[in-house]
């Protein structure tokens, strides 16, 4: 138990809810202490030395004399290895059986009695005492792993092994990634835990680890840019370093990686090339993005605490009366019959249906929060205990239900790790859809058992059916949301074929891009927590999880009518944009900071419309490239490293760079430009990157650059989609890519291919037939 724990917890102690938060602790503590083995004494063990390896297709298979390697190049350049006989598959990441291994690469003997596999973009080196070696096809070394390291206990039955890697990489490499942290865009030097977490009300720059954590980093560095993945759901610890140039003596000191892990396989994969085409790679190996309906890319108002249908007709009144654009309202857990999951307080919200059908009718969706945990002795807990033959939720090792806290009081939780329960829960959305509802967003599924002290989570001796492989809450943890998102997804796609479900969550994990979005959780109301929000986006875009965004406005407080608008400006920018606050909290309307945030929020939400087809683009190529929209700003030049450690400022797509205010008081800021020339887009001045430009940021405007060259669709005020171009520099051309929407269902969507260059003195937009585009806009003349 920490201090801060301490403090809740005596805070808690007063109420019912805080005083079994303290029993669910300590029972959690003795189901812990019954449940899992001792470990008692560990033994060390390390690979040993080389003693004989055998061709394989896409590598080979090395022995040690304490262990086994298998090293494997897949067609797609992917690298795969794995230690102990471990394999791409199962996996809760990887789909499929993964790529087919590439029947090009070669094992062939390296210098120092060491092995190599040779493929056309990579060679993975492997010395004789198991140190594993990343270089580009020229030699140039990306990354080394010393030989692992595992602890064993030396009485069997007291569990698998634990271990650990050490990694070294180039002195001027930055590292970003492993799923949402509130530190970053750029992951200084620290420990980051790997296991999903609420941070109990609310977070900060600070705290880590958050909701979603990924076992994926990114190292950006002169020699090359790489992912890597450390396929292992358990819990398990980060540590990053970076490099100095010239340290001490004058040499370099190297970048270091540390993972350690309590349990699981030890297998990675590396993915080497220029960011799109590893964010590409990354997107092959664990599935393309859901891409959310149309409607999703507007901008949503949620809160906690609506109360009434009559508060939802009084808000949604309230946009449409001072004609602000509203997409969808979302409702959160005071809709439902006393909190629990699938029900509706028919006093407060006595006709869902009619009033999704009178917002549907102004083109408002409602979407609905939808938490995991099931009311012990609810309806549904016993049908629940009707599924298979062993009911629908997690028990403990003695085969007793696991019980937590949350919002409804005590509670079942659904193992997601189990396909006849995915079944069971994806049926279960049949009755929101009766409500009316078209989209969902689930919450408190890291998941979240209260607790006066310690993880407020599942015991890990809890036991999981895991895919049939079976185990307990410690490889089960980190994927129990993204089981909970496969489950509403395949249950959505069977009630309703027709249309793609739109489904955001707090947690997940690897892979969660395949069932839909997340979203900051409970950023705390600050321009701190802004910018971590900004932070957390950036990360979850690079680990695959294209859709994303933050509580407007911060979740618990009261923001300024500044910090508001800032916020409000920024998630325009962003694919997910919803305001959103706690029950306790301020209002969230734009027009309750008064008339000078209404005003500039109207001419942001007439941005963001305008831009909606540019984000309807973004979201399909997302799927198809996996680039994610919000990008950092060294997607196209990760050799400028002054990009690399800019953190202020994004990527929207290939065209426009956004440098939102994220501090109080500031009219004026400067940004930092990718090569190239850029435009002003507010005032049409041109800008030569390169290097740094002073912007005005008056409030209510945000300084967004356009890439000279671009084309990017846009709404006009009938409704039309047109084209905007940015005029190439003169002697180059541009050229841009667009997607429309093709409907509310899967049918395939069209790329259209754009050119754009100089006629004389003009700029002619052609399409991919020649033929020339007519009623385009172009700009920066
Ligand atoms: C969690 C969610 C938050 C939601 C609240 C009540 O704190 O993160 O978004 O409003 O639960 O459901």
């Amino acid at each position: 138990m920490d201090g801060r724990d301490l403090v809740r917890g005596v805070w808690e102690i007063g109420t019912a809810r805080g005083r079994r938060a303290w029993r669910a602790a300590w029972r959690r503590r003795r189901a812990d202490a019954e449940g899992l083995p001792l470990r008692g004494a560990e033994r060390a063990r390390v690979p040993g030395l080389l003693t004989g390896t055998e061709p394989r297709p896409g590598g080979g298979l090395l022995r040690f004399a304490r262990s086994e390697l298998v090293v494997r190049v897949t067609v797609g350049g992917a690298v795969f290895w794995g230690w102990d006989g471990a394999e791409p598959t199962p996996s809760y990441a990887v789909v499929g059986n993964g790529p087919d291994p590439d029947p090009r690469a070669v094992l062939e003997p390296d210098t120092g009695g060491g092995w190599r596999v040779v493929s056309e973009r990579v060679t993975v080196a492997v010395s004789r005492h198991g140190a594993v070696e990343v270089r580009t096809p020229g030699g140039t070394v990306l990354r080394r792993e010393s030989p692992p390291r595992w602890w064993e206990p030396v009485e069997p039955g007291r569990g698998g092994a634990r271990w650990q890697v050490r990694g070294e990489v180039p002195a001027d490499a930055r590292f970003f990634g492993l799923g949402g942290r509130a530190a970053g865009a750029r992951l200084r030097d620290g420990s980051y835990r790997l296991w999903n977490t609420d941070p109990k009300g609310g977070f900060g720059p600070g705290d880590d680890p958050l909701y979603l954590t990924m076992p994926v980093h990114w190292v950006v560095a002169d020699a090359g840019t790489h992912l890597m993945f450390h396929d292992n759901t358990w819990d398990g610890r980060v540590v990053l370093r970076e490099g100095e140039e010239g340290a001490g003596s004058g040499a370099d000191r190297p970048g270091t990686t540390e993972l350690r892990a309590e349990g699981g396989p030890l297998r990675c994969w590396v993915l080497v090339g220029t960011p799109a085409r590893v964010a590409q790679g990354w997107s092959g190996l664990t599935g393309p993005a859901a891409v959310p309906p149309q409607w999703a890319l507007g901008y949503q108002h949620a809160r906690w605490g609506f109360g009434s249908e009559a508060e939802v007709r009084r808000v949604v009144a309230g946009y449409a009366s001072r004609g602000l654009p509203l997409a969808a309202v979302h409702l959160d857990i005071d809709h439902y019959d006393g909190h629990r999951v699938f029900t509706v307080d028919r006093e407060r919200f006595p006709d869902l249906p009619g009033l999704a059908a009178e917002l549907a009718a102004d083109g408002v969706r409602l979407v609905s929060i939808v938490d995991p945990a099931v009311k012990a002795g609810d309806p549904l807990h016993s049908a629940g205990l009707a599924v298979g033959e062993r009911g629908a939720f997690v028990r403990d090792a003695r085969g007793r239900e696991v019980r937590g806290e949350v919002w409804p009081g005590e509670c079942a939780y659904p193992d997601f790790t189990d396909p006849a329960v995915r079944e069971w829960w994806g049926g279960l959305y049949e009755e929101r859809l009766a409500q009316g509802f078209a989209g969902f967003w689930h919450d408190m599924n890291e998941p979240v058992a209260f607790a006066a002290f310690g993880d407020a989570t599942l015991p890990r001796s809890a036991r999981h059916v895991l895919e049939g492989a079976g185990g307990d809450h410690r490889a089960a943890h980190n994927v129990y949301a993204l089981g909970m998102a496969r489950a509403g997804w395949e249950g959505l796609l069977r009630l309703r074929p027709a249309e793609r479900p739109f489904l955001f969550s707090r947690s997940g994990w690897a892979g969660m891009q395949r069932y839909g979005g997340s979203w900051s959780g409970d950023v705390e109301s600050s321009w701190e927590g802004m910018r971590a929000s900004l932070a957390l986006v950036l990360g979850l875009g690079l680990c695959g999880v294209p859709y994303s965004g933050p509580d407007v406005g911060g979740f618990g407080g009261s923001p300024s009518p500044e910090l508001f608008l800032r916020w409000f400006e920024l998630g325009a920018f962003l694919p997910l944009f919803r305001t959103h606050a706690a029950i306790w909290a301020g209002r969230r309307e734009p027009w309750e900071f008064g008339p000078q945030v209404e005003e500039a929020a109207r001419a942001v939400l007439a941005e963001r419309e305008r831009l909606r087809p540019y984000f309807v683009t973004l979201a399909h190529l997302a799927r198809r490239t996996g680039a994610p929209y919000v990008r950092p700003l060294w997607w196209g030049a990760p050799e400028d490293r002054r990009l690399r450690d800019c953190e202020d400022a994004f990527l929207l797509g290939d065209a426009l760079l956004v440098a939102p205010v994220l501090e109080c008081g500031v009219d004026r800021r400067a940004v930092r430009l990718p090569r190239g020339r850029w435009y002003d887009t507010a005032t049409g001045a041109a800008h030569e990157g390169p290097g740094q430009v002073l912007l005005d940021a008056p409030l209510g405007r945000t300084p967004v650059l356009a890439r000279a060259g671009s084309v990017l669709p846009v709404r006009g005020e009938d409704g039309a989609v047109t084209l905007e171009v940015w005029a190439p520099a003169r002697g180059r051309t541009g050229g841009g890519v667009v997607v429309r929407d093709p409907g509310p269902g899967f049918e395939a969507a069209e790329v259209e291919r754009y050119a754009v260059r100089w006629a004389g003195e003009t700029v002619v937009v052609e399409d991919e037939a020649g033929e020339p585009v007519t009623g385009v806009v172009v700009r920066g003349l």
